[in-house]
């Protein structure tokens, strides 16, 4: 371990990771997003990823959930499109060509969709990203990782990183536990925490130091989630879509906070806020 393997997520970094976007282009430039998850009661979840999604620039927006979301998500966000993946939740998912996948929010860890997902990612082998539900849903069987597609991202916080990987002692046992399994299973692990940190397969971590207590509630994960996914359909790579999407949720968060207080911003402001950010990039 060498200290250069460190890194801090800088304006720097940041700026030149970040890629205007071109005049000559149209919606395929920016690619395809599938976000996949909400269950009965959870529609919120998978609305909060389609919405950041749709706001972090992805050229086409697609939810996959089950039917009992269809209006809210053709409500909250008219410019995705849905497909019905069941009933009260998902209990079957389709490949469908040259769209990057999200997998997660709201999902919920019915016996049904816990087997459509294993299903789904053993005829799978894209990099996609993994969290919540989805993550909940591989922690079952340790046997359930081996079928994440190499470069894929999942997106941790630090209870469902203990499911996956067990108990540490502390943040720094973590650290060494998360960089061991990124390079094992050839994925990038988001680690998220006040500050979250991105770490590749090779071994290298990415601190992010943007964001606030204010992300201290119940969505402020799926916007991540949504953020990342639209930055991979946009050509981001791997490590390029983890970096900037952490940074960009904590820099939107930090914006809404400054408007509305840490107490009272609410996921949907963070979302909202992603406009200034991109702006201040641009
Ligand atoms: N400072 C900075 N960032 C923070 C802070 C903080 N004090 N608290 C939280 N955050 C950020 C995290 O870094 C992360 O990006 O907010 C996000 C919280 O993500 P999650 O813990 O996944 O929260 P949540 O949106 O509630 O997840 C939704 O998925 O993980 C499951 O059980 C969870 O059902 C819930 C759903
Ligand atoms: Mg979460």
């Amino acid at each position: 371990k060498t200290p250069s393997d460190d890194f801090v997520i800088d304006d720097e970094l940041i700026n030149g990771i970040f890629k205007p976007r071109k005049e000559f282009s149209h919606k395929g430039t920016y690619g395809k997003s599938i976000l996949i998850g909400g269950s009965y009661g959870k529609i919120g979840a998978i609305s909060l990823a389609v919405k950041s999604a749709l706001k972090a620039g992805s050229g086409l927006t697609f939810a996959l959930a089950p039917k009992c979301g269809v209006e809210i998500l053709q409500t909250l966000a008219p410019e995705a499109m849905f497909i019905e993946g069941g009933e009260k939740n998902v209990t079957e998912i389709n490949i469908v060509d040259d769209a990057i996948y999200g997998i997660g929010p709201g999902l919920d860890t019915d016996l049904l969709t816990a087997k459509a997902l294993i299903q789904f990612l053993k005829n799978y082998s894209k990099p996609l990203i993994l969290d919540a539900d989805g993550l909940n849903i591989l922690a079952q069987n340790p046997e359930n990782l081996q079928n994440i597609p190499s470069r894929s991202i999942i997106t941790p916080h630090p209870k469902e990183f203990e499911r996956l990987f067990g108990k540490t002692q502390n943040s720094f046992e973590r650290l060494d536990l998360a960089k061991n399994k990124a390079e094992e299973l050839d994925i990038y692990i988001v680690l998220k925490d006040h500050h979250t940190q991105v770490i590749t397969p090779e071994k290298k971590v990415f601190y992010n130091i943007t964001g606030n207590s204010g992300l201290a509630k119940g969505g402020s994960g799926d916007i991540l989630t949504g953020i990342i996914t639209s930055l991979l359909a946009q050509k981001y790579s791997e490590e390029e879509a983890g970096i900037l999407g952490v940074w960009l949720h904590g820099k939107a968060a930090d914006f809404a906070a400054e408007k509305y207080s840490k107490e009272s911003t609410q996921p949907t402001d963070v979302i909202s806020e992603l406009g200034n950010v991109f702006l201040e990039l641009n």
